[in-house]
């Protein structure tokens, strides 16, 4: 993994030996794939979550470092099980208790709009104390492009903290797309009902998709604070959060050019392909 700036994450071998149960649930997923999303949908679909019971119900981050608006590491670790989490890591640094114990809902995006709403968010971060003079901090999108292209990001590089988890099979990963979950959500929560094995009464899951549905997240500011991102991506812009951005499948169009998508393609785009991510549902 790109060698992240240790202000924002916990101590990896801490990570590595983390007393994952079977009880716990964890969703995975490159930064920018919809994993916000995801969390808040999991974390309304059960009530019995340990580690959902802070002010704002925000799912903590298993290797990220707790600050006023962010829950990290501690909060995991001062939770019992049965713990929602979240993890941005590539597989071989997750918990090694895994795949035996516990479960893992892996959600893959689109390297473009995943690169497109990276830079949206993190040229922002340059405000932020704890942010400032990292090196991915650019306003300038050709610049961040060549970055995001070399893995030089925060969790890079995507192809291979991607592939780590789409290339492995067990009966404890389940594999979703951000693509299928905006085609059909209901579907997909069905799928991750089963596989987590809770079983969630129609009522329930009807109401957790109308409140999660991008719009009325973006009206909603309780929802809205479930999302564990710094303060400064809560602010409002055009009308929404920062964070809440487009929430769209191939908002790239709007900006990349053509060279630049088709350098992703051929760099990103086309190897996912091939080791049968479909990026391309509904
Ligand atoms: P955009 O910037 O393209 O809008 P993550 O949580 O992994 O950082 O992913 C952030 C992306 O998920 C952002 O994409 C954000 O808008 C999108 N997202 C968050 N909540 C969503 C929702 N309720 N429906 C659809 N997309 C959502």
């Amino acid at each position: 993994m790109y060698e992240a700036d240790s202000r924002h994450t916990w101590d990896l071998d801490e990570v590595r030996q983390f007393p994952l149960d079977d009880r716990d649930l964890v969703i995975s997923g490159f930064p920018k794939s919809g994993t916000n999303w995801m969390q808040v949908m999991l974390s309304n679909l059960w009530d019995d979550w340990t580690t959902t019971r802070n002010e704002y119900r925000r799912v903590p981050n298993i290797s990220g470092r707790l600050s006023d608006d962010y829950e990290g590491y501690e909060s995991c670790i001062s939770c019992d099980p049965p713990r929602l989490m979240k993890t941005h890591l590539p597989r071989e640094l997750f918990p090694s208790r895994w795949p035996e114990h516990g479960k893992v809902v892996h959600i893959t995006r689109n390297p473009k709009d995943v690169c497109v709403s990276y830079f949206a968010n993190f040229s922002r971060l340059g405000d932020v104390p704890s942010f400032a003079g990292s090196p991915q901090i650019t306003r300038d999108f050709e610049e961040y492009l060549e970055q995001f292209l070399r893995g030089e990001v925060l969790y890079g590089p995507y192809l291979d903290n991607v592939l780590s988890w789409r290339d492995f099979e067990h009966p404890n990963l389940l594999k979703v797309t951000y693509e299928e979950a905006r085609a059909d959500v209901r579907w997909v929560l069905q799928r991750i009902i089963e596989f987590v094995g809770k079983p969630v009464d129609d009522d329930r899951i009807d109401r957790v998709i109308a409140e999660t549905e991008f719009e009325a997240m973006r009206k909603n500011s309780e929802v809205r604070n479930q999302i564990n991102v710094p303060k400064v991506l809560h602010e409002e812009k055009d009308g929404g959060p920062v964070f809440l951005r487009s929430g769209t499948v191939g908002d790239w169009k709007n900006g990349l050019t053509v060279a630049m998508s088709e350098r992703i393609d051929d760099e990103l785009v086309a190897p996912l392909e091939e080791h049968g991510v479909n990026l391309r549902y509904g």
